[in-house]
């Protein structure tokens, strides 16, 4: 009679831990769940991993690539609303913009962009570029032929993410668009916070100062778990340049859970992984080109905002 207590207990403490160790999220924060641990989930180990570092004397010539196309970019009605995921933060949108060129298999629609990034004086980029990252990193992501992501996670060519380095710059231009987002960031703090966008800024207005004629091409993976191997990425070497006025409210602003617990939410980005069969390729437009940032290609609302008055 005296010896089935413990042993329960020990059954208790058994199935508790077991459930615990596969309830436990991903993070990015602590030894016990964080991207060192994400080996053993989904596609995480696979041969098509990101982000890389990726190595310019290395890559390929991309001649079956093309300069991208955007569509609606422009459009301030899109951004719908910005969430603190737990893990970063995004911005949702609503159906009007996409993307196609050369290279691309489909016409991908964009769903939503989000945010990695580091702490103070370091880098939070995912992706790498001889070695080099940078402060924070933007993914504008899109799925092909307008599929929902849970289609495009089981589709190799599911997604096409878009890549862009920002640089804490001490001469960056002020962009409207970048400091009304800083600006929303404060009031997201805890995981689950969210603020709807009702016009304050368009996509085309965050990239109006961003070189999208020369980009990496390659086939790689989510950079969160499950780390699907479903995306063509498109890294574009040249960062936009931002003040570090909104560097730093990307790096204070966020927590990973709540304020009390405390876990801030900074360096949310995923180690280079190595390279197994990622190929990379570069585009570069012709050098006749005379079209160096992107504010021709988003339209003419592209870079500016709305004055409030
Ligand atoms: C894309 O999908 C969304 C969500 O299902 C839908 O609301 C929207 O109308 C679709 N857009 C196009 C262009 O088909
Ligand atoms: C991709 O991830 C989802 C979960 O997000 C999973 O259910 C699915 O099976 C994965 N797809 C592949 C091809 O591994
Ligand atoms: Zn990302």
């Amino acid at each position: 009679m005296g010896t089935w207590k413990p042993a329960l207990h020990i059954l208790l403490l058994l199935l508790l831990g077991g459930s615990y160790v596969t309830c436990e999220e991903w993070c990015y924060d602590k030894p016990s769940c964080g991207p060192h641990t994400w080996y053993s989930l989904g596609q995480c180990s696979g041969a098509y991993q990101s982000p890389i570092n990726i190595e310019t004397r290395k890559a390929l010539p991309g001649t079956h690539l093309g300069p991208l196309n955007f569509i609606g970019y422009e459009n301030r009605m899109l951004p719908k609303s910005l969430t603190n995921t737990g893990h970063y933060a995004e911005v949702e949108m609503r159906s009007g913009a996409a993307i196609f060129g050369k290279g691309l298999p489909a016409t991908y629609y964009l769903k939503s962009f989000h945010f990695h990034w580091g702490k103070h004086n370091k880098p939070g980029s995912e992706h790498a570029v001889d070695g080099k990252r940078y402060d924070i990193e933007l993914h504008i992501v899109h799925t092909k032929n307008n599929m929902s992501s849970e289609e495009a996670r089981k589709d190799p060519e599911g997604f096409a993410v878009l890549g862009f380095f920002l640089q804490g710059d001490n001469g960056a231009s002020k962009i409207d668009a970048w400091k009304t987002l800083a600006d929303r960031l404060e009031l997201i703090p805890e995981k689950g916070d969210s603020v709807l966008l009702a016009g304050e800024f368009s996509m085309g207005g965050l990239l109006s100062k961003a070189v999208v004629n020369n980009y990496f091409r390659y086939r790689g993976s989510l950079t969160t778990p499950d780390c699907n191997e479903s995306v063509i990425w498109t890294v574009f070497p040249e960062p936009i340049s931002i003040t570090h006025k909104v560097v730093k409210k990307f790096i204070d602003s966020l927590y990973f859970t709540t304020k009390a617990e405390g876990r801030r939410m900074q360096d949310n980005f995923r180690p280079v992984q190595p390279i197994k069969k990622q190929k990379v390729f570069y585009f570069e437009e012709s050098k006749h080109s005379n079209d160096l940032t992107s504010s021709g290609r988003f339209g003419k609302q592209g870079g500016t905002v709305a004055s409030n008055h």
